[in-house]
């Protein structure tokens, strides 16, 4: 499946040497991408908070080779380590860009990245690092092509960063993304994410993510192996029904601010993504004890003060706590003394909802 309108045309200058910066961030979906198609398309359509303090900083550097390569050429490096391991992935990334990008082999590449976040924390980096890479890269194409404009550099950025992750498609702009075709969001596309284009009331506005560190290990499931569980799952097609009609249902809650509906929407979502696991074969439990004793708590404080504290998971033990701004001193509060000591080390990382990447 190729794409002609990504597809360069007018690459017009000469550029020998240069380097480009960009700092990317995670997001955290509220209805979750879960199943692709061949070539990193979504059985079915997500939308996330992007955030602010969780991001990847990566630094691009570029020489031209002069000379005819079989291979990429690149070095990637880690917090100034050079990182051999993660040379496959970017190569795989490469390989499924080049089209899109056919300069990627007359360049000898510098990757020097870093996470805002500690690598081993639990957190993936798969969206705030392939994205900050597109972008990167989009800047190079930028400077082989000047007339590109701000519209296609968003959208093939998003487009190139969702064939390295499916997730970071949705972290180039902010606060809030959608990615997959959906008819009742206009210009939403299988392709790339956009920006919600829709009216979203104040109570979501700078709304908050208290990230609980409960196992910060190495992911027991990869989000590939993830993915293909939902290859004849016996309940796939019926979750890939109700998160479109997930999606349907937040664009009313996010427009008459209905945090009530945004709680059992959110929270349905994250339990029914574990759901979709333990019922897989094979079958996994990614949550572990603390995770349930959070939940229960969040429940529980819920219940007694009315507040509008709600979680989600992602494909992990972790909690992300969800809280708008206007009560977040009470919940941020109860966090610290009720909820912190279910977390591994005491570690959590306090973030909220972001405006996007950002060129350095
Ligand atoms: C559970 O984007 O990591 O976080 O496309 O294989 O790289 P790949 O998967 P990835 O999957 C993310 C899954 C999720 C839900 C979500 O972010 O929507």
């Amino acid at each position: 499946m190729t794409l002609n309108q990504y597809i360069p045309t007018n690459l017009t200058k000469e550029i020998n040497k240069g380097e480009a910066i960009w700092t990317s961030p995670s997001n955290i979906a509220l209805v979750k991408y879960w199943g692709k198609k061949k070539h990193q398309i979504p059985e079915n359509q997500s939308i996330s908070f992007t955030l602010d303090a969780c991001k990847t900083k990566t630094k691009l550097s570029y020489e031209k080779t002069n000379k005819v390569i079989d291979n990429y050429s690149f070095d990637v490096y880690l917090d100034g380590e050079e990182k051999l391991d993660f040379k496959p992935k970017i190569n795989t990334f490469f390989e499924r860009i080049e089209v899109y990008l056919p300069f990627l082999k007359d360049y000898h590449f510098k990757i020097e990245t870093s996470n805002t976040f500690p690598h081993s924390s639990g957190i993936a980096s798969s969206a705030s690092g392939m994205s900050a890479l597109a972008l990167c890269l989009m800047s190079l194409e930028k400077e082989l092509n000047p007339e590109i404009t701000q519209e296609y550099f968003n959208e093939k950025a998003s487009f190139l960063a969702r064939l390295g992750s499916g997730s970071a498609s949705r972290s180039i702009e902010g606060d809030l993304v959608v990615w997959g075709a959906h008819k009742a969001i206009e210009g939403s596309s299988d392709l790339y994410g956009i920006k919600y284009p829709y009216k979203v009331h104040d109570n979501f506005k700078n709304y908050h993510d208290t990230i609980l560190l409960v196992d910060k290990g190495e992911k027991q499931v990869s989000s590939t192996v993830g993915h293909n569980l939902m290859y004849n799952h016996p309940f796939a097609k019926t979750r890939f029904k109700q998160a479109e009609e997930n999606i349907t249902n937040i664009k009313g809650i996010l427009e008459t601010g209905d945090l009530d509906g945004f709680i059992a929407l959110i929270e349905s979502e994250a339990l029914t993504l574990h759901a979709m696991m333990m019922t897989s074969m094979p079958y996994f439990i990614l949550m572990k004890p603390n995770t349930l004793e959070i939940i229960d708590k969040i429940w529980a404080f819920r219940k007694e003060t009315g507040l509008h504290i709600s979680f989600t998971l992602d494909a992990g033990a972790n909690v992300h706590v969800l809280y708008p701004e206007k009560e977040a001193e009470a919940i941020y509060d109860f966090i610290k003394t009720e909820l912190v000591a279910y977390c591994q080390n005491g570690h959590y990382i306090c973030d909220r909802i972001g405006f996007g990447a950002k060129q350095l």
